[in-house]
């Protein structure tokens, strides 16, 4: 099968994997899978990143501490994201962002995590993956002041504000949540976003395109966001699939 299938964000490393994580991944290039990049969300899951992407040629990785995960966070955390920078299949910082769905970690400890990663990634010229959850003007306010490359990674917000996103230069990132019943704003960006800052993810284990809802997501499905979104835009399956990962490439690899 021709490989045609980019995923920009995954989370191979969460323990809904660990029960077949060899079998699945060793599985994926012949299900059409070409690059996956894998998603780090802690010090430590970053470095499980790494790990994975040392034994499969199509992983790769991007290092980060998660605005849920960034309680406590240390200098020496923040070293350990940078040193895992340097690795050659590392591509990004991420997933880094705010999140104000819960009220915990504090909103100051999220921006000053989000800040320290956004500086890093300017000063290596690295993109960003990007979590927007309920924080909207907050996160926009930082991407304006360092501008990195980058993805919104699941976006879920209005036509209104991907323009927003799109003229600071960065993709956007849709995946199964963009074939839910009720996701009209999300099927609307998908109607505009310009095809080629458009990029394909899973965020696997979770986010499954429907008719899998709420079952575990893996790569593989990739090609059901992409039909879905192909009939939106008078495109074939194959022809988003082509395309986004051709922006992946872009953004990933400079190619
Ligand atoms: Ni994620």
């Amino acid at each position: 099968m021709e490989r045609l299938i980019f995923d920009t964000h995954a989370h191979y490393q969460d323990k809904a994997f660990d029960a077949d994580r060899d079998e699945l991944l060793a599985s994926l290039p012949e299900k059409g899978v070409k690059r996956v990049v894998n998603c780090g969300t802690t010090a430590e899951s970053s470095k499980q990143c790494k790990t994975l992407s040392e034994r499969y040629d199509y992983l790769y990785f991007a290092a980060g501490i998660h605005p849920e995960d960034c309680a406590g966070t240390t200098d020496e955390d923040l070293a350990g994201i940078r040193a895992f920078t340097q690795h050659e299949k590392c591509v990004a910082i991420g997933e880094i962002g705010l999140d104000n769905h819960y009220p915990e970690p504090s909103k100051e400890e999220q921006l000053k995590v989000f800040e320290a990663q956004l500086q890093m990634a300017k000063e290596l010229s690295l993109p960003v993956i990007i979590h927007d959850r309920e924080a909207h003007g907050d996160t926009m306010e930082l991407l304006k002041k360092y501008r990195p490359a980058g993805v919104m990674h699941c976006f879920s917000g209005s036509v209104e504000m991907s323009k927003e996103v799109l003229s600071l230069g960065l993709y956007i990132g849709l995946g199964g949540a963009v074939t839910f019943k009720n996701a009209k704003k999300a099927v609307q960006v998908a109607q505009s976003v310009p095809l080629d800052r458009l990029l394909l993810e899973t965020d696997c284990p979770y986010m499954a395109p429907t008719p899998y809802r709420g079952k575990r997501n893996d790569s593989a499905l990739i090609p059901l966001v992409a039909g879905f979104i192909g009939e939106l835009r008078g495109k074939t399956c194959e022809e988003i699939l082509k395309i986004t990962a051709a922006n992946a490439d872009a953004l990933f690899f400079h190619n």
